[in-house]
């Protein structure tokens, strides 16, 4: 591929964070340049709950178009997050987007949740594209995993490795015949038949101790490591060095794009690593963003909504404390304080916001009151038994409502509060409210400064003594 516009990119480049001091300019007409994202798990888009939020793959797309003189595309594995039926749709639209688009990328890697889809299925998705799989065999015909891609960029040859590390914890699952070669035997099976001279790039799905074990064991060494550590939510500011080897960070969620010119040197690989935010990535129809890419999310979403994917997934798991969802309004009679604190929080309110959400094509324009994501943060118990399944079927869990932070309350209720909940969020309150309220909904949640938003208690005299339970 001929570059575009060296001066750009140079300058780029001399403004990131280069690891390195400057490389003699003999070197830089050798540098590859690779555009590396993270694990995506599921997050095509931004939910548009906060202001502010980065990534999407239509964002990405329209970036990749802008700076067109990339030679290599590189996506992480996990492109979900879980294994359930939207999962699976959500796995296909983003392969459409990756590889049948204006930037077709040349190498994908495999996690684990990858290998928790059904098997048969993700094997189905990605047929035809280059999946990079050294460290797993499998003897299935349909296995679309290949050791190694390799390409040639401007007479330098750059091999692409992938390592899964270990199988997913509930492997080796029904008739997916996986199996983990350890990384040594895996690695020389990769860099079969490899020049010397070949630039060899080895992407990690692991943690990032695991990660800097596997630099000090492999032989030759690789000249970029790309750890996909989904403890990084952000790439890391700047790529490591161990024994020699760069280690780049490329984070998770596809917010960020790690931006990397490698070339090998006499003294070793050295890399260039710019971050390219990706900003002003709305869910809206007019927000920016590659126009192709949106079209095809929207049919993801239509597609959603017209094979209700939403009543599909409800009611699938037993609830987490064996009892079963009543309904806010059955708590009223005995917390009429509580009750009236909640009504008035913007938690008795979550489902209308989705409405209002979809009804404003301004903001939205899509069937977000079909899709399950975000249907599952703004109501009661989705995806457990007796749990929301649709605003007509349970309007009583249409909010975020008392059992969502309590769990199900029937048993609590019959029983006139001896069999207890339990579950108060109490002692270290933010987990309770974190599970939604997380760095991308809720970017500036301090637990101190909501909780008195929303602060409520036992009745005066509610509690009982130890041993003075309310007679059967
Ligand atoms: C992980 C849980 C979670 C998911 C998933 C989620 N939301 Fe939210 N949403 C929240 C929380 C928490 C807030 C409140 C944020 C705050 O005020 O700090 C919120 C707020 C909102 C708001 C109000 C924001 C405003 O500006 O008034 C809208 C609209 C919304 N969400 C729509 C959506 C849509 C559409 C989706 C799916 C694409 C979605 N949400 C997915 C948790 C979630
Ligand atoms: C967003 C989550 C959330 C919602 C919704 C919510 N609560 Fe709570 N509730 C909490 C947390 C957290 C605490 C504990 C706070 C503390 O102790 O500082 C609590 C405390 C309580 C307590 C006191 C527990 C005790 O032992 O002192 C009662 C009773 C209660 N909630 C009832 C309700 C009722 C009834 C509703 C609905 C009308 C409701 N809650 C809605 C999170 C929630
Ligand atoms: C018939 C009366 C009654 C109803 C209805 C009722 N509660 Fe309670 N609740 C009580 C009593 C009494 C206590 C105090 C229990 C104790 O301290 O022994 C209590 C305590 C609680 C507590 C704190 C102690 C615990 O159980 O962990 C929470 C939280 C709570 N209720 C939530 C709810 C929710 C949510 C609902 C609706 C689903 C609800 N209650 C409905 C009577 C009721
Ligand atoms: C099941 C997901 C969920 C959980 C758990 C949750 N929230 Fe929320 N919260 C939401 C959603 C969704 C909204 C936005 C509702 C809307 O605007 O319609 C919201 C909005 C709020 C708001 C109003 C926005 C503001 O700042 O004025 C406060 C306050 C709040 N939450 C506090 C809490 C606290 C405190 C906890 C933990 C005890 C908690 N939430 C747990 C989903 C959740």
């Amino acid at each position: 591929m001929i570059r575009t516009c060296l001066p750009l990119w140079f300058l780029l480049a001399a403004c990131g964070r280069p690891a390195d001091p400057p490389a003699a300019p003999a070197a830089i007409a050798d540098r590859i340049r690779l555009v590396v994202s993270g694990s995506l798990l599921g997050r095509l888009e931004p939910c548009g709950c906060a202001g502010g939020q980065l990534g999407g793959l239509a964002r990405r797309l329209q970036h990749l178009g802008e700076q067109r003189s990339h030679d290599l595309l590189v996506e992480g594995g996990d492109l979900v997050a879980g294994a359930t039926e939207l999962d699976l749709r959500k796995a296909y639209t983003a392969l459409a987007v990756l590889f049948d688009m204006q930037h077709p990328y040349d190498a994908l890697g495999v996690g684990r949740n990858d290998l928790a889809l059904p098997f048969a299925e993700w094997c189905a998705l990605l047929q035809g594209r280059p999946v990079v799989a050294t460290d797993l065999r499998c003897a299935e015909p349909g296995w679309p995993g290949v050791p190694f891609v390799e390409k040639d960029v401007r007479g330098t040859k750059v091999r692409i490795l992938s390592f899964t590390v270990r199988l997913p914890a509930d492997a080796p699952r029904d008739g997916a015949p996986v199996r983990i070669v350890p990384p040594v035997e895996a690695y020389a099976l990769g860099l079969r038949g490899a020049d010397p001279a070949t630039l060899r790039v080895l992407l990690v799905h692991d943690g990032d101790l695991r990660t800097r074990e596997l630099v000090t064991v492999l032989q030759p060494k690789p000249d970029l490591v790309l750890c996909f550590d989904h403890g990084y939510t952000d790439p890391g500011p700047r790529p490591e060095r161990l024994d020699g080897v760069p280690i780049a960070f490329p984070g998770t969620r596809g917010r960020m794009l790690l931006d990397l010119t490698l070339a090998r040197l006499p003294e070793g690989p050295r890399l260039g690593q710019e971050i390219v935010p990706l900003v002003g990535s709305r869910t809206l129809p007019g927000g920016g963003g590659d126009p192709d890419v949106k079209q095809m999310l929207l049919s993801h979403r239509e597609q959603v909504r017209a094979d209700s994917v939403l009543a599909a997934m409800a009611e699938q798991r037993p609830t987490a404390n064996g009892s079963t969802y009543t309904g806010s309004r059955a708590c009223e009679s005995c917390h009429p304080t509580a009750y009236a604190a909640w009504q008035k929080s913007r938690h008795a309110q979550a489902w209308q916001t989705l409405e209002r959400a979809e009804a404003e094509p301004k903001r939205y324009g899509w069937p977000v009151t079909a899709y399950p994501d975000c249907v599952g943060c703004h109501v009661v118990g989705y995806g457990e038994r007796s749990g929301f399944v649709g605003p007509a079927a349970t309007p009583h869990l249409a909010a975020v409502g008392c059992e969502t932070c309590h769990g199900a309350g029937l048993a609590h209720v019959e029983s006139d509060g001896e069999v207890r909940l339990g579950k108060v969020g109490a002692g270290t309150p933010s987990p309770a409210c974190v599970a939604c309220h997380d760095a991308e909904q809720s970017p500036d949640f301090v637990y101190g400064d909501r909780w008195p938003k929303i602060e409520h208690a036992l009745e005066p005299g509610q509690r009982r003594a130890p041993g003075q339970g309310a007679p059967k």
